[in-house]
């Protein structure tokens, strides 16, 4: 049957993280893996989609109240005057709202600009829509982006620049200099970007997340995508949204309709609950997360780790392995099961070679297999069971190394 499959639908293979949560679950692992919070999303939300839908709101629906709201929060964030009737779509999670601009601008042969390492979900879509994903890496420890590789990277073949930050998996929140470089290249090269701000929110110390569409002369260029799911914590409602010029945003709309029809209207319905909630949730929200942040590095640090880059928005902590580690990322993670029982990501899941690779030698890249990707967007119970998962192996005499495979001259000095 293998053989009717579409040539794309071949090259699509399942992700590393869904593959390794099966694994965590079959072993009963504590979860650091998925980008999920384990914990209950906020009460009145919550609320709002019950009487939603006892108040019958169960059919196909477009609640525009929805983008009445987000362009409110656009001008008040960002300063962007957004008309919540034509320059913005609903669609089911911000994944959706992605591939649908995907689909939207791209041709096949096209090339889409994306920084790495990258949130997995975005090379799948540019490949189904026909396009061709071009790396430029960000530079490790801190994943900084050298404006040269990128201007050597965008040509007339380019359509558009992906945009994730704040950053999954690194944290990163890029730099108002880099939006600056990303503009220009965007401006030289007459292409579009395309931004992913579902951490928007989610910032740390004294990070404030930037729009690259509030760039002088790029809201024209900039389709912004974002949704509920992390804001809220509720990544299973599925309603997101896509904003840009009217013309670009009306195609968005109608391959959205032709896909999915509507995001789930109860949670449509809620999301105006959600939209409106006060800055001091925010405030909290930013507040709390900062806590499981210093938590988990904190946990790090104590097992070896040495933290360098600090996440300053999001919530994931992109570590790389201690120098005497002799381990791989996917082996160390296969480690962390059965070990620890608890589960990570390997940063292979989130890194790539491509054109780059003409210009270094493989020995450039040999970072890629050195990061763990450590979610901690998770309960108190979550994160005290791994912390004391791990701990027991490290006071366990062998643990540590058992836990490493530390090289044996390095742990023996
Ligand atoms: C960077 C990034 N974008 C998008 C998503 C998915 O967003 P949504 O639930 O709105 O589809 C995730 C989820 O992990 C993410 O990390």
């Amino acid at each position: 049957m293998e053989e009717k499959l579409s040539s794309v639908a071949k090259t699509l293979t399942p992700s590393p993280i869904q593959e390794l949560s099966l694994l965590a679950q079959r072993c009963n692992a504590v979860n650091l893996a998925e980008g999920f919070p384990d914990f209950p999303a906020p009460s009145h939300i919550k609320s709002a989609a019950v009487s939603a839908i006892n108040s019958d709101f169960n059919q196909y629906r477009h609640v525009q109240g929805v983008c009445d709201h987000v362009a409110m929060i656009m001008k008040h964030m960002h300063g962007l005057d957004v008309d919540p009737l034509t320059d913005i779509a609903i669609c089911c999670g911000q994944s959706e709202a992605f591939a649908a601009t995907v689909f939207a601008i791209i041709d096949k042969g096209d090339e889409v600009i994306l920084f790495d390492p990258s949130y997995e979900t975005y090379e799948a879509c540019i490949k189904l829509a026909g396009g061709i994903p071009v790396y430029v890496p960000l530079d490790p420890p801190y994943w900084t982006l050298d404006a040269d590789k990128l201007m050597k990277s965008v040509t007339n073949r380019t359509k558009a620049i992906v945009l994730n930050s704040p950053h999954n998996p690194t944290g990163k929140v890029f730099t108002e200099d880099e939006l600056e470089t990303i503009a220009g290249a965007c401006h030289t090269r007459d292409c579009l970007a395309i931004t992913d701000e579902v951490y928007e929110h989610i910032t740390y110390d004294k990070e404030k997340h930037i729009s690259l569409a509030s760039l002088p002369a790029m809201q024209k260029r900039t389709i912004i995508t974002s949704s509920l799911s992390k804001s809220y914590s509720v990544t299973g409602w599925r309603v997101g949204w896509a904003i840009g010029p009217a013309c670009i945003v009306s195609a968005i709309r109608n391959i959205h309709i032709k896909i999915t029809d509507s995001a789930p209207a109860p949670f449509q319905e809620a999301a105006l609950t959600a939209l409106r909630s006060p800055l001091e949730y925010f405030e909290w929200l930013r507040r709390d997360y900062e806590s499981r942040r210093d938590y988990t590095i904190k946990l790090l640090a104590g097992v070896g780790f040495q933290v360098q880059f600090k996440p300053q928005g999001s919530f994931f902590l992109f570590v790389e392995l201690p120098e005497n580690c002799v381990l791989s990322d996917v082996a160390f993670v296969e480690e962390l099961i059965k070990q620890a029982e608890v589960v990570a990501v390997p940063g292979c899941g989130f890194f790539h070679r491509n054109l780059y690779v003409d210009q270094l030698s493989p020995a450039d890249y040999s970072y890629q297999e050195r990061y763990i990707r450590f979610a901690f967007c998770k309960s108190d119970a979550t994160l005290a069971a791994a912390a004391q998962k791990i701990g027991e192996l490290v006071d366990s005499s062998s643990g540590l190394l058992k836990l490493f495979n530390f090289d044996r001259k390095a742990t023996d000095i």
